[in-house]
């Protein structure tokens, strides 16, 4: 049987420098390819857009090889099967992969990051990329096994508005910590961090003066610094920690995640020395074989109301890069995510 769909796809035509835009990418049609056995063809429904998507773009040695020239933007996803050459896999199975930046992907189920996995049932298709993704995943391990929160601890988070800020300081405070302070940018993400995400208090970084105000809110130090930012950020939390403090060095956004010349590190890094504090960084697929019993707990948390989530939704393949850009940016309120079709 031949295939008579039509693929669209984003795929890499230049690597960016500085800032992500459309130009780096060429939009291209090519017909869905005939399944081999063993495979299946996935109607993609919602991607996800991570930071890290924009160091992929860059040409260095990292967690995973960068994307190559002409190669299809790598991303998670959400997709629903069309058509399987996989005895694993049902037409009209909702999956997870690493379908990238296109229409329709026709893959063997190892394909990707993580092998190609079903859908629990009865789990919303958009919180897959989200709650249940690699962010809550990325907030629950950093937060548990990284940062290790104890009964009456302080918590400090940064990107307190995001994906997997808003969870991880949601877990610390499960977790007995009994102040959670958060730093996000603007009063409107602030106001939300507290009173949706149930911090104790936020502190809006474009507007107030983050050393002092953490100060007041943070008198005996800080024991848990969970760090998506890096930069200014990092470096005025480091000189406010408690003895013996973790620093969970999940992200460092503020560097654009380029290859430019970058300003140097903290210049208060040897207060860890004075108060034999811990920094460790992480990368959550490491975590893999433990993804099951974290999503359980996340969803008992969720159904209990002890966590929310907040979900930002594109549209249109072709603002794939715009999306990407908008982390950047600060314009996203919560995961980031981009809608590509409706499932059959
Ligand atoms: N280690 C791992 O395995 C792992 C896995 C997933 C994610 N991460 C990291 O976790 C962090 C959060 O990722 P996410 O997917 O949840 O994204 P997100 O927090 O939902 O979105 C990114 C947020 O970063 C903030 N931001 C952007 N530029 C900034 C700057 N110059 N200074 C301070 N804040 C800035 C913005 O919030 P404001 O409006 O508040 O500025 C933006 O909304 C990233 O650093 C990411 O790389 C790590």
């Amino acid at each position: 049987m031949g295939n008579m769909l039509t693929n669209r796809m984003l795929r890499l035509k230049t690597r960016p420098k500085g800032a992500v835009s459309s130009d780096n990418f060429e939009l291209s049609e090519e017909q869905v390819p005939e399944l081999r056995d063993g495979q299946i063809l996935v109607k993609v429904l919602y991607l996800s857009f991570d930071p890290t998507q924009r160091g992929w773009l860059n040409d260095v040695k990292s967690y995973v090889p960068p994307v190559q020239i002409g190669e299809i933007m790598r991303a998670s996803s959400v997709g629903q099967i069309i058509e399987s050459k996989d005895e694993n896999f049902s037409i009209g199975d909702i999956v997870m992969g690493t379908f990238g930046w296109q229409e329709y992907a026709a893959v063997d189920s190892s394909f990707g990051l993580l092998p190609i996995q079903k859908l629990p049932e009865g789990i919303p298709h958009t919180s897959a990329l989200s709650i249940y993704g690699i962010t809550g995943l990325t907030a629950f391990f950093g937060m548990i096994d990284i940062g290790q929160p104890k009964e009456g601890d302080t918590v400090l988070v940064s990107g307190a508005a995001g994906a997997t800020g808003s969870v991880a300081g949601q877990i610390a405070r499960i977790h007995g910590a009994k102040n959670v302070i958060g730093i996000a940018g603007g009063s409107e993400k602030c106001e939300w961090v507290v009173k949706e995400a149930g911090f104790d208090s936020c502190i809006d970084y474009k507007n107030e003066d983050v050393a002092s105000k953490l100060l007041e809110l943070a008198p005996k130090g800080i024991d848990v610094y969970f760090d998506n930012v890096g930069g200014k950020i990092l470096e005025i939390a480091l000189s406010q920690i408690a003895q013996n403090a973790r620093i969970v060095m999940c992200g460092g956004i503020s560097s654009g995640y380029t290859i430019e010349a970058l300003p140097p590190g903290p210049s208060t890094l040897t207060n860890l020395i004075i108060q034999r504090g811990r920094m460790e960084g992480f990368i959550v697929l490491d975590f893999a074989q433990r993804f099951g019993e974290a999503m359980i707990q996340l969803g008992t948390w969720v159904s209990e109301g002890k966590i929310v989530y907040q979900e930002d939704i594109a549209e249109g393949l072709e603002n794939c890069p715009a999306t990407l850009a908008r982390l950047f940016e600060g314009k996203n309120f919560g995961k980031q995510l981009l809608k590509v079709a409706d499932p059959e």
